[in-house]
């Protein structure tokens, strides 16, 4: 493809209160930059949006560094070389990549993999062969520990870690049970993922319902959200229940804010204690980035094997992206949200 004659980026221009805002990222446009001796200019074609970037916007402790102002927004892409002063990469080569919230990329070849394009659509290393499906199966194997017959439930049911957990769970013999946002997303669980049951955690019965779909109670609670889906299963885990602490996305647009109610940690401790609840949090690369190897081969035979369905929702233009990671805090992607920045992507 042709090379544009300039870059388009976003960056940080104002660190948000709550959802991030329109005057939380600024588009600016720059001159490409040229590769110095070991780096490669890449061009971003695909963009991941993941609810991990609402942290980064903050300043305050956490497992990685915040983005800095005017610094460009970060993001995983799939992005091809354009020009390579780099030993081990060609022009030409497709890579996956952190790319950031721009049209082209300097890399070094940090946390750059090379993309097997022999595995259906490129897009797809950026959910279920990528980071998500990654984080599904390790958190599901190592952290859950499942026994055939066993319960499994997890929320955000339609989304790429989500699905990827319940039909991981579903080909490893458990019963599972999905948490979803809307009817929609719930029937979708169940007639594509192949869920035994779906509930929409919107509903005003949620607690009856998820209490009625486990009738053998909890062994698995795959925690993806916290907040009131976290409230309902706690009494319904079961004697020696794993919890894979995944995510807790009902409080990354509120991370500050006290929640709301008497404080319940004597009780969750409490139910922890008398039930021997293992819970164990986990941030993939950092702590399962030994089993990746092992995390492609088994997955990447799922998928060839037809096993394992996946859901994108994909929008064209890079100028969305502000937009789309504020669909995937509220709940309104339906399915891995992903951006084709470009028209040729593939
Ligand atoms: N530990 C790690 O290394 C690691 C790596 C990757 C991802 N994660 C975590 O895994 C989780 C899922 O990530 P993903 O990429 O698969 O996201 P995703 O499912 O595509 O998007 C997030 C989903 O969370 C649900 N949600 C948002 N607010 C909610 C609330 N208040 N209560 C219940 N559900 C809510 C929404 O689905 P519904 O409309 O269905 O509710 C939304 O679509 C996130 O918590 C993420 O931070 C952790």
């Amino acid at each position: 493809m042709a090379q544009d004659a300039t870059n388009r980026r976003f960056v940080l221009n104002k660190r948000p209160t709550g959802e991030p805002s329109p005057d939380t990222f600024r588009l600016e446009t720059t001159d490409i930059p040229a590769p110095a001796e070991g780096q490669m200019l890449l061009r971003n074609h695909y963009l991941s949006l993941d609810p991990y970037m609402r942290g980064r916007l903050d300043d305050r402790k956490s497992y990685a560094e915040p983005v800095a102002l005017n610094e460009v927004m970060i993001g995983g892409t799939v992005s091809q070389v354009v020009d390579s002063r780099h030993p081990d990469y060609a022009k030409g080569d497709w890579v996956v990549t952190t790319g950031g919230w721009q049209d082209y990329a300097l890399s070094d070849g940090a946390l750059t993999f090379p993309l097997k394009t022999d595995m259906g659509n490129k897009s797809w290393a950026l959910g279920i062969l990528g980071m998500p499906g990654f984080t599904a199966w390790a958190g599901l194997t190592q952290i859950g520990q499942p026994k055939e017959g066993e319960t499994l439930v997890v929320a955000a049911a339609t989304g790429p870690v989500g699905s990827a957990v319940g039909q991981i769970g579903k080909l490893l013999g458990l019963r599972v049970v999905g948490v979803a946002g809307g009817p929609e997303k719930c029937a979708y669980a169940m007639e594509n993922f192949g869920f035994d049951a779906c509930i929409d955690h919107k509903a005003a019965d949620f607690e009856e319902q998820l209490a009625k779909a486990t009738p053998d109670g909890i062994d698995i609670y795959f925690e993806n959200v916290g907040g009131r889906v976290f409230d309902a299963v706690l009494p319904l885990l079961n004697m020696g229940a794993r919890i894979p602490l995944c995510g807790t996305i009902a409080t990354y647009n509120n991370a500050d804010e006290p929640s709301e109610g008497r404080d319940r940690t004597g009780l969750v401790m409490a139910k922890f204690l008398q039930s021997r609840v293992t819970v164990r949090g986990y941030i993939i690369f950092d702590d399962f980035g030994h089993l990746y190897g092992d995390f492609m081969s088994q997955m990447s035979g799922w998928v060839a094997e037809g096993k394992l369905h996946y859901l994108e929702h994909m929008t064209d233009g890079l100028e969305d992206a502000p937009e789309a990671l504020n669909q995937v805090l509220r709940g309104e992607n339906f399915g891995k949200r992903v951006i084709r920045i470009t028209e040729d992507a593939a």
